[in-house]
């Protein structure tokens, strides 16, 4: 499957079934699975200006005391979130990252989004002069599919006005609270005047992070108008 062939109707698909996972099957992703990935991954460093890499096979990112605190069982692949350094990298990794995301769940695969309990295992992807790895993404056959999170309600991450709010908005914010965030934090605040959608990070480890795998999702749910961020 060609990453510009997913329709809206199939990423919709994969936000309702991304769930976290962190047990992985012993089962490797297959090279025509992985070359798809590696397409888009190309289409997002291009468009985002960054240098994300997977990297297969490679066990010690997940195999430390942290990881397994972190309740993290045999993961061998994961896509490195790396880029040049600059105030919206986090942002832009969070945005491109989850594109990867959404298309390896369509693929069959399972994530979870891993900013702490990792290893950084240099040798197995190249950062550059100026750039930063920010956060890894592990992805494989997952064990189970995971489970929903606990989620925040629309008015509690909305301005909303009332009774009067069009159904793109509501759904791009629905979409959104199915979005992936650090420790399910949910801390971001969507306003809206006319077609002009704003969306605000709050405080928070990876809040920026968060802000782009969240305005991704947005745009997926809010897909049948033509809105503007502000
Ligand atoms: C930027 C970011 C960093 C994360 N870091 C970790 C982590 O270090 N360890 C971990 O187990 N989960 C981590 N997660 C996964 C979140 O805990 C998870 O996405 C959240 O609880 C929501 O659950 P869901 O992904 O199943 O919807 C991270 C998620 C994001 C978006």
């Amino acid at each position: 499957m060609n990453p510009t062939t997913m329709t809206i109707a199939e990423l919709k698909d994969a936000v309702q079934k991304r769930h976290s996972v962190r047990q992985y099957l012993d089962k490797p992703i297959p090279g025509d699975v992985a070359e798809t990935l590696q397409a888009e991954i190309d289409n997002g460093n291009a468009e985002g200006e960054l240098h994300m890499q997977l990297v297969l096979n490679e066990p010690k990112a997940f195999d430390s005391f942290l990881s397994h605190y972190g309740k993290f069982r045999n993961v061998s692949n994961y896509l490195a979130l790396i880029g040049p350094k600059s105030e919206t990298l986090d942002e832009k990794l969070g945005y491109y990252g989850e594109r990867v995301v959404l298309l390896a769940q369509q693929l069959g695969l399972n994530s979870c989004w891993v900013g702490l309990t990792y290893a950084k295992v240099k040798t197995s992807y190249v950062v550059g002069e100026n750039e930063k790895l920010v956060a890894v993404v592990a992805l494989g056959y997952g064990a189970t599919q995971g489970v929903p999170h606990r989620s925040k309600s629309i008015e509690e991450v909305a301005t909303l006005t009332a009774n009067a709010d069009p159904e793109w908005y509501l759904q791009g914010i629905r979409c959104a609270l199915l979005a992936p965030t650090a420790t399910n934090q949910q801390k971001f605040h969507f306003s809206r005047i006319g077609h002009r959608v704003s969306v605000k990070a709050g405080v928070g480890f990876f809040s920026k992070m968060d802000l782009g795998i969240v305005k991704y999702h947005f745009e997926i749910g809010a897909s049948d108008e033509d809105f503007e961020w502000a």
